[in-house]
């Protein structure tokens, strides 16, 4: 498994998934951290699936935006085909947020079981950072390593 060919998305694909994640992101639970969240998954066959940050007054159970989304697609029956993920932080002015580690695990997951290498898109209030999952998360652990 290496991953499918490099996804590009144009302007207006890339446009329209950054929306659906800050529009996710209204949605957040995040009282705690007062940092709202919204990420936004891009199947193969055109889906968005999106999902936001819930956090917990057990602060350590809070569930990440990715997370979410990851979980809604498995729910909704999707096993693979992710090609684009954008990640978008209310808060996040400057510096495009990321996915934490633990999502990108998660997402590594959905994308290992159709062979995608999918693109992030992390955004700011000020710039769109583009990277593959696999740059992300080198070297991953996923699926084939249990046989
Ligand atoms: N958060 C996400 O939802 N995704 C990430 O990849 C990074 C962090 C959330 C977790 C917590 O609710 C808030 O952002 C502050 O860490």
């Amino acid at each position: 498994m290496g991953g499918g060919a490099e996804v590009t998305l144009d302007s207006t694909q890339e446009q329209a998934l950054i929306d659906a994640a800050f529009a996710a992101a209204r949605g957040a639970y995040a009282p705690y951290s007062d940092y709202p969240v919204g990420a936004a998954l891009l199947f193969d066959d055109g889906a968005v699936v999106t999902g936001c940050n819930v956090e917990n007054a057990s602060y350590g159970l809070s569930l990440c935006a990715e997370t979410v989304a990851v979980a809604k697609a498995f729910e909704a029956g999707r096993r693979g085909g992710l090609a684009a993920v954008a990640v978008v932080g209310l808060k996040a002015d400057k510096e495009p947020i990321t996915p934490c580690g633990r999502c990108r695990q998660v997402l590594n997951e959905v994308a290992a079981l159709g062979d995608t290498d999918p693109l992030v898109l992390c955004v700011s209030a000020e710039s769109v950072r583009r990277v593959t999952l696999s740059a992300l998360l080198p070297h991953a652990f996923g699926p084939a390593h249990l046989g």
